[in-house]
């Protein structure tokens, strides 16, 4: 998974004190003859790659975008781990594991990319575990029941899909390629959970009301990981002009409601919004407001599991020291024996 918070600052950024810098003096021949060759090529929708010239500020803005979608995948890791102790059948289980593990490859994947720009595994967990960086503000609410983890895979995944089929056409190679192959499991992890809550909805009437009152506490979080509405969004312009960013949060927005209102219907649950309602004129689905504030409150620290889900992957990342470190300890060992044999 997943967006959204992936256009808002870390608290280390320094992205606008680089800006600074940059106007302070004029560029010099040479760089405005990069900067040309590099506008040119992003007019063409080619692709950059990582040993091209690239601007500064792109630079800065795409280690900040991926790396917070590195820490998304792996921190949404952990509302549904939670339940693969719990799952109600071995088939769920299974399939529970399976979309766990795919999380954590999406991260993999995500900050390999990243690295490619010159920044360190290392420099971004470390960010990340201080509480410098962000990631999506949506595994910051608890899983409360087994309808929850349906409703993680139907909405929050079918969000993430929205919003991250547009970065396959992303102008940095390396990111856009990671995100074919996470598009592809994305689709499978929102078929499972709404094939469960399917399964659900054809069960007991306490069944059914579980469904109901998932889908009442994720709807509006969900339309809130497009992020925040095109015109308190200051940056989408230039994530525009690079490639980076190609339709508009309202627009993402827009397109997940109007494909998941008819998701519904077939599903039996009513989507928690009063003013839902077609729109014959716009050919769109009109809703009702977000509420921002709680979005903020969450994206900065004060959700009801913020310090919960980093303090368990602290903890993960800790516990996990033996195997990084025996896995060093392996990689020396062949490459002595390479060395021996050699000799
Ligand atoms: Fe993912
Ligand atoms: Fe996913």
């Amino acid at each position: 998974m997943y967006t959204q918070s992936f256009n808002v600052p870390d608290t280390s950024d320094d992205t606008k004190s680089a800006g600074l810098k940059a106007v302070a003096r004029p560029p010099t021949e040479a760089e405005t003859a990069l900067q040309a060759r590099f506008d040119a090529k992003v007019d063409a929708d080619e692709k950059v790659e990582p040993k091209d010239w690239m601007p500064e500020a792109y630079r800065k803005t795409l280690v900040r975008q991926i790396s917070q979608h590195a820490h998304s995948e792996i921190v949404g890791m952990l509302p549904e781990g939670n339940w693969i102790s719990r799952a109600p059948s071995l088939k769920r289980k299974a399939i529970l594991i399976a979309k766990v593990q795919d999380e954590g490859g999406h991260g993999l994947y995500l900050y390999s990319a990243a690295e490619t720009l010159g920044t360190s595994r290392d420099q971004m967990l470390d960010a990340l575990h201080s509480g410098k960086a962000k990631y999506s503000s949506i595994f910051n609410y608890p899983t409360l029941n087994w309808a929850d983890v349906g409703v993680v895979g139907w909405l929050v995944d079918g969000a993430a899909i929205m919003n991250q089929i547009p970065l396959c056409r992303c102008s940095y190679g390396p990111y856009a390629r990671a995100m074919i192959r996470v598009c592809k499991e994305e689709s499978f992890h929102q078929r499972q959970g709404y094939e469960a809550l399917l399964v659900m909805m054809r069960g007991t009437a306490e069944q059914r009301a579980m469904v109901q009152d998932a889908v009442n506490r994720f709807w509006w979080k969900c339309l809130a990981m497009f992020g925040p509405p095109d015109n308190d969004s200051p940056h989408s312009a230039q994530g525009m002009r690079w490639g980076i960013k190609r339709i508009s949060n309202d627009d993402l927005r827009q397109k997940f409601i109007d494909a998941t209102v008819p998701q519904a219907k077939v599903l039996g649950v009513t989507l928690p919004d009063p003013d839902l309602r077609w729109n014959e004129e716009r050919q769109h689905y009109d809703h009702g407001a977000i509420d921002w504030d709680e979005f903020w409150a969450t994206v900065n620290g004060n959700g009801p599991c913020n310090k919960e889900r980093l303090a368990t992957r602290v903890k993960a990342h800790n516990d996990g020291q033996w195997v990084r470190d025996a896995a060093m300890a392996h990689a020396r060992k062949q490459q002595q024996r390479t060395l021996q044999e050699a000799a």
